[in-house]
């Protein structure tokens, strides 16, 4: 299959929607990923993304829905009634936008797509093509992050073409995704609103809204959980070049966000130092980290070892992310790096 990279257009979006009505899938841009994308509610196309990425089925997809308005997709079937008031107050405060609210299903939604749980996640992103692409086709799209199965997410039109050329069609081009790390996934099914996945919303945020407390599932904390979100498995995000956490700044330097390209034969030279957000800020730290960790590992260097990251609301969703890419820490010991392997239980 000849895959096609097309900028939004008018005739783009009728080619996507055609794609779409026939069954088969679409790569187009969020504000957080990439997502591969075909009707949420028909089983047999939903079957078809999980092949496509090679994505174990026990690991749930999130629907993309047409608009922000959970009453009409409570009477669409696809969240069930009543909606919890928490899901009307967070869909209101922070759609469009990167948060995917867990709720109960409604029974138009295909076991598939929740792998059998009879929870759905659901959230309206805010990229305008996307926008226009769920106005358009005016139902919920499936859609994971466009890469193979325990890849970096793809956040560029390049990028998803390196994970999925030749399997899907389309690929619409948004351009560079401006958040950079998947959205913020919140459980409202339980008796409080649990964190699934941290991302750029943060748990403070959520809280002062709701005006209750957050809790926040770590793989540390409530290992239990794991079968609550099948698909938060300890190692998901990894390049192929082994990452590790510093346990120490790379160097006294000012500025933070540094990683190096590390090879035991070169010393760390400061020219072997990369900054990942040239303005010091933990959001485009984040717009650029998986874009980074490609052209690392493309590099062929031995190791990326990257300097600990720096307290802000980001800071957990950039943890999570890197932890999950990492193959363990590094520490600075007599004169060069000792790299340990993680233990994962
Ligand atoms: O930013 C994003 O969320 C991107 C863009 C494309 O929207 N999508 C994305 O999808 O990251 P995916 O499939 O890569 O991650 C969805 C996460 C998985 O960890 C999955 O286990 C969890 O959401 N999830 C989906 N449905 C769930 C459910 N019913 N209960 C618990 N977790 C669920
Ligand atoms: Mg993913």
């Amino acid at each position: 299959m000849k895959t096609r990279v097309l900028r939004m257009s008018d005739a783009a979006l009728r080619e996507a929607c055609q794609i779409l009505r026939g069954g088969d899938l679409v790569a187009f841009p969020t504000e957080t990923v990439y997502g591969l994308g075909g009707l949420g509610l028909r089983s047999e196309t939903v079957q078809k993304i999980f092949h496509v990425k090679g994505r174990p089925s026990t690991d749930p997809l999130i629907l993309h829905l047409p608009s922000s308005d959970l009453g009409f997709a409570a009477r669409g079937g696809i969240v069930a009634e009543p909606i919890p008031p928490f899901a009307r107050l967070l869909a209101q405060k922070f759609w469009p936008g990167p948060l995917t609210l867990i709720v109960r299903k409604g029974h138009q939604v295909p076991v598939e797509v929740t792998s059998g749980l009879d929870t759905v996640a659901v959230r309206f992103p805010s990229h305008p093509d996307a926008q226009r692409l769920l106005k358009e086709i005016g139902q919920p799209l499936a859609a994971p992050s466009a890469n193979r199965f325990g890849r970096i997410s793809p956040t560029d039109a390049s990028a998803v073409l390196q994970e999925l050329d030749g399997k899907i069609p389309l690929i619409l081009d948004g351009g560079s995704c401006s958040n950079g790390i998947e959205s913020t996934v919140l459980s409202l099914t339980g008796a409080n609103p649990l964190i699934l996945r941290p991302g750029s919303i943060s748990a403070d945020r959520i809280s002062r809204t709701l005006k209750v407390p957050v809790a926040t599932r770590s793989s540390s904390n409530t290992p239990d959980l794991s079968a609550a979100s099948p698909g938060m498995l300890a190692h998901h995000y990894a390049p192929q070049t082994p990452l590790y956490l510093c346990t120490s700044p790379i160097q006294n330097f000012e500025s933070p966000y540094q990683y190096i390209l590390y090879s035991p034969q070169q010393k760390p030279t400061s020219s072997r130092i990369q900054i990942l957000a040239p303005d010091r800020q933990p959001s485009t730290a984040a717009q650029n980290l998986y874009r980074v960790l490609r052209q690392a590992d493309a590099a062929e260097d031995s190791a990326i070892l990257i300097d600990p990251i720096p307290d802000s609301p980001w800071t957990p969703a950039l943890k999570d992310r890197l932890t999950r890419a990492s193959a363990g820490t590094a520490e600075w010991r007599e004169g060069k790096w000792s790299l340990l392997p993680r233990i994962t239980g």
